[in-house]
């Protein structure tokens, strides 16, 4: 079924707030797809780099104030680092706005506790992936429009039974940069997923997306351009990256790319009190 902007998203503002990487790539694609420019309100953190990344994907004049953003958008994406997260504490969020967060690691009931709202998560895969129709999203809980949004920007949606589930599938969709090491280095692969497979049904299933997903690199240095795009500092593509490459197996670098999901998550309080433990 192919859905139309017009016959779900008629009545919906959308405001992102964060318009990096991954919220700058969440913009173009919903305007792209035919969400109308003028219903769509972006917000960023003040960086002169990111204010011209802004500029040249054209949505200088979707620039909103944050508070604005709250007030005015009926659905809104939080797609900011973490550690920026109690900037965001004191902003009118209410109800009446679908907030979604595409943060890694930080639970909604840590979300909800900061915001005072009902905080819906997702986790996509990397911007890349989103822009070239070939993107991945868990959604955790179930919620109807969300789904549609996502499935409108061509995204497989993957609905979570389990909030925990979401630190799974997290490192799953940090494979494509995991197994570009992997594979340079001449790790075994297939056992280490057989293993996680068991224990989170659909890894496998992940792990072929990600497969087909990977690009193919015309130098070495396009090679590591890609895998610096993947990570987010401190994030979890980069703490399976450094434990490959520290020589840890393929099954123990997805461990610790899933203990650091976890490890983020407790530090989402401290993030919000504004304790520097969250930059670790
Ligand atoms: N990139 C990925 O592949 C990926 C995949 C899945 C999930 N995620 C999650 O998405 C989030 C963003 O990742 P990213 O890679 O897009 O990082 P990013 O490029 O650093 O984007 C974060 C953006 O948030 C902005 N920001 C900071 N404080 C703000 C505030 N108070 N109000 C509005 N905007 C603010 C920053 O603005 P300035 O640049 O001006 O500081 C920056 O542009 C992370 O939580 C990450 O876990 C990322």
């Amino acid at each position: 079924m192919v859905l139309k902007s017009d016959d779900f998203l008629a009545n919906e503002i959308i405001g992102i707030i964060g318009a990096g990487f991954l919220g700058r790539t969440l913009a173009e694609t919903l305007i792209e797809h035919g969400f109308p420019k003028e219903k769509l309100m972006i917000s960023y953190g003040g960086k002169p780099s990111t204010l011209e990344s802004i500029k040249k994907a054209g949505l200088i004049g979707n620039i909103t104030d944050n508070k604005v953003i709250c007030q005015k958008s009926t659905i809104i994406f939080i797609v900011i680092k973490p550690q920026s997260l109690k900037e965001l504490k004191n902003l009118p969020f209410t109800n009446n706005s679908l907030v979604v967060s595409c943060m890694a690691g930080i639970s909604s009931a840590s979300m909800e506790g900061a915001l005072g709202i009902k905080v819906f998560r997702i986790m996509t895969s990397g911007p890349d992936t989103i822009k070239r129709k070939k993107g991945i999203v868990a959604v955790y809980p179930q919620n109807d429009t969300l789904i549609n949004i996502l499935s409108f920007l061509n995204l497989r949606v993957h609905e979570l039974q389990d909030e925990e589930s979401i630190h799974v599938f997290t490192v799953g969709v940090c494979l494509p940069a995991a197994l570009l090491i992997a594979n340079k280095i001449g790790l075994n692969i297939e056992d280490s997923i057989e293993t996680i497979d068991k224990e989170y049904c659909g890894f496998r299933e992940i792990y072929y997306w990600a497969k087909n997903v990977l690009p193919v690199f015309d130098s070495e240095k396009a090679q590591t351009n890609y895998i610096e795009h993947m990570s987010t500092e401190g994030g979890i593509t980069e703490s399976i990256v450094n434990s490959l490459k520290s020589g840890d197996t393929f099954l123990d670098s997805l461990r610790k790319g899933i203990a650091r999901s976890k490890e983020i998550s407790t530090f989402a309080m401290f993030a919000l009190t504004g304790d520097d433990k969250s930059n670790d």
